[in-house]
């Protein structure tokens, strides 16, 4: 593809793009026109490594033959069904296989079209949960330091990144966040779940001590905080938040955004911890990227709890025009199948060896200053420039672009590595080695 022109658009200005600086993107433009499998081609025409599944995604690589002729085929049959007061077949059929990936009693979905939205709609369902069984009184949400839960006003109210927080106004009333899970100096290097840090759930005693109890409804935390650079849990933690939970009456929510579908090698982290949440928010891989869709899974008793009263009623005054989207239905459908029929979530269990092994082979590296990985994840801390944190990162994916072919992500000056799950050993080495290389270019 060296004719640029039908790739290239020729004014750029329009778009305020998301999540981007958007001047230096617009002076020197990153354009991606294709994909397959592993890979994105360039508007330039050069063959791209996708080292991040788009954005935590796209899990079972890029547009694969099952999942494109399902959305093509749902295009042509039912393009759109109403959601409310309406439905179609593949909507139940879906809500159906992810109760059935689901652990323990988490037995009925909620669809969304976004991380976003199976936050927020987490929330409310908590909050009009505890009403509806006469605990009222549990109005507070209790969120986590360095959590991401996407960008909702009750997303960025329980969420801890304050970039994401300062702009936008006092957010809800009533959250309370507990401290973060990682220490560099107790943790550096770790493979997997760090050893230390399991104590730092019992601050979630604390804060229940402050408000009591009866004035909260809800634990939110992503089991894996992902988007803040990568915090595995401690051994030991989510256990122990689960425990406090059930000793308060509290409900446990957890943010499997990125973690679900495959990315710690189980369809969900809560199965990789034998620790069963009260409601699961997911999206991302759940279409593997093709078409927006999020959704939340609760368990039997929040559901019933709301199936009382006069039947004609509606249960829950909460829902978008586009839930189960018959394209996003289709979608999900054919991807659940092809991790399935792939072995994909064994697959990233079996690799995970072998890809810690990679990257933290990279340890020696200019200016590393710890390494995490687990599951098909790895992050690498750069040292800051000084005077200037998340420049040395951002260099880094202009290096990775332009010059090393590869498609990664920083969080700040953190290198974040999330591949699809198709991904062979020789491309983790290669991604790997990718990596090294882009280290050095911004040392
Ligand atoms: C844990 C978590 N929750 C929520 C979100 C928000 O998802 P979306 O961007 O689809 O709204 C993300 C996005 O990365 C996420 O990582």
């Amino acid at each position: 593809m060296t004719d640029m022109s039908p790739a290239t658009p020729n004014d750029l200005a329009a778009w305020w793009m998301p999540f981007t600086a958007n001047r230096s993107f617009k002076a020197a433009p990153r354009l991606i026109t294709r994909a397959k499998d592993m890979h994105y081609v360039t508007a330039d025409g050069r063959k791209i490594i996708d080292s991040v599944a788009g954005l935590w995604c796209c899990n079972a690589g890029h547009q694969r033959d099952a999942i494109v002729a399902a959305i093509r085929e749902q295009a042509g049959e039912l393009d759109y069904a109403p959601p409310f007061q309406f439905g179609h077949p593949k909507a139940f059929r879906l809500a159906t296989k992810i109760a059935d990936l689901a652990p323990g009693d988490l037995d009925h979905v909620f669809f969304v079209n976004s991380g976003s939205e199976a936050v927020d709609t987490a929330l409310k369902i908590a909050l009009a949960y505890q009403n509806i069984s006469g605990q009222g009184g549990r109005q507070r949400l209790i969120g986590r330091e360095r959590g991401y839960h996407g960008v909702g006003f009750g997303g960025i109210s329980v969420g801890g990144i304050v970039s994401n927080r300062k702009m936008f106004g006092l957010l809800l009333n009533g959250v309370d966040h507990l401290p973060h899970t990682y220490n560099r100096e107790k943790q550096a290097f770790t493979r997997g779940e760090p050893d230390w840090g399991a104590h730092l759930a019992d601050e979630l005693e604390r804060i229940v001590a402050l408000h009591d109890p009866s004035t909260i409804a809800a634990v939110i935390v992503e089991p894996m905080a992902g988007s803040t650079g990568v915090l595995p849990p401690p051994k030991g933690y989510l256990q122990k938040l689960r425990a406090i939970c059930d000793k308060y009456g509290l409900l446990l929510i957890f943010d499997e955004v990125i973690s679900g579908f495959g990315r710690l090698g189980f369809a969900f982290a809560a199965e990789r911890y034998g620790v069963t949440p009260d409601i699961i928010c997911f999206a991302k891989g759940v279409t593997s990227g093709t078409v927006p869709m999020g959704g939340v899974i609760v368990r039997k008793h929040i559901h019933d709890a709301f199936m009382r009263g006069p039947e004609h009623m509606i249960e829950l005054f909460h829902g978008y025009t586009y839930s189960a989207h018959p394209l996003a239905c289709a979608a999900g459908l054919a991807t659940l199948d092809l991790y399935a029929r792939e072995h994909l979530f064994e697959r990233a269990r079996d690799l995970e060896p072998k890809f810690g092994d990679a990257f933290h082979a990279l340890r020696d590296s200019p200016n590393v200053l710890d390494i995490r990985t687990i599951g098909l994840v790895a992050a690498i801390d750069l040292a800051p420039i000084e005077g200037s944190p998340g420049l040395r990162g951002m260099r880094a994916v202009e290096k990775a672009f332009y010059e090393a072919d590869l498609l990664t992500r920083v969080a700040g000056d953190t290198l974040v590595v999330t591949p699809p799950l198709i991904v062979t050993e020789a491309q983790i080495d290669e991604i790997a080695a990718k990596v090294a290389r882009v280290i050095r270019l911004v040392e």
